[in-house]
């Protein structure tokens, strides 16, 4: 593939399966019984909360919230707008926000707060992947994929510029 080509590969195909198996397994065990939403974060989850949602044996619903920031492409600004809402409420339900990576941390700051404000009986976070290297400020996160050192990485839902998207796997582009 040539697309695949172009990057250096950080996290394997095999590797992500893996743990999202693990993950799907963590989540069907805390939510036996509960009314259960997973919530992703579009568009960079779209294909992280497909295979998760495939290893969770529980009846669930899926909605999507999309969000994007304002400012420069590669930082975070922490305003963030709502570019496209829930199809449903969120009252007394519990919520498992998919996300595919905090870097800043201040998009899902700002969800989090958002979310707040629609009385769910539960909020928890599960994303793909973490750098904790460029927290500005601490999310709790409850389920999580894989730490990262800071580089940009895409493939597997990541894009940088909305190209590698459906690269199987996450890499680093290696001229860039
Ligand atoms: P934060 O607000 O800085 O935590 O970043 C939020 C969003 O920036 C993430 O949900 C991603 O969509 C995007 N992002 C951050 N780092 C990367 C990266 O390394 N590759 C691709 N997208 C990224
Ligand atoms: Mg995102």
């Amino acid at each position: 593939m040539k697309l695949a080509q172009e990057l250096e590969s950080m996290i394997s195909a095999e590797q992500i399966a893996d743990r999202v198996g693990d993950l799907g397994r963590q989540i069907e065990r805390d939510y036996q019984g509960k009314d259960l939403v997973l919530l992703g974060v579009l568009k960079g989850s779209y294909i992280f909360i497909s295979d998760l949602a495939r290893a969770i044996d529980l009846p669930l619903a899926i909605d999507f919230i999309g969000l994007s920031s304002y400012g420069e492409a590669t930082e975070s600004s922490g305003v963030v707008k709502i570019t496209s809402d829930l199809s449903r409420p969120i009252e007394d339900k519990h919520v498992v926000i998919v996300e595919d990576i905090v870097d800043t941390g201040l998009t899902m700051r700002y969800l989090l707060d958002n979310l707040a404000t629609r009385h769910p009986a539960s909020v928890k976070l599960c994303t793909l992947l973490h750098k904790p290297g460029r927290a500005r400020t601490r999310i709790p996160i409850d389920y999580l994929g894989f730490q990262i050192e800071d580089r940009f990485v895409v493939g597997y839902g990541l894009d940088a510029n909305e190209k590698y998207r459906n690269v199987p796997f996450i890499g680093v582009l290696k001229h860039g």
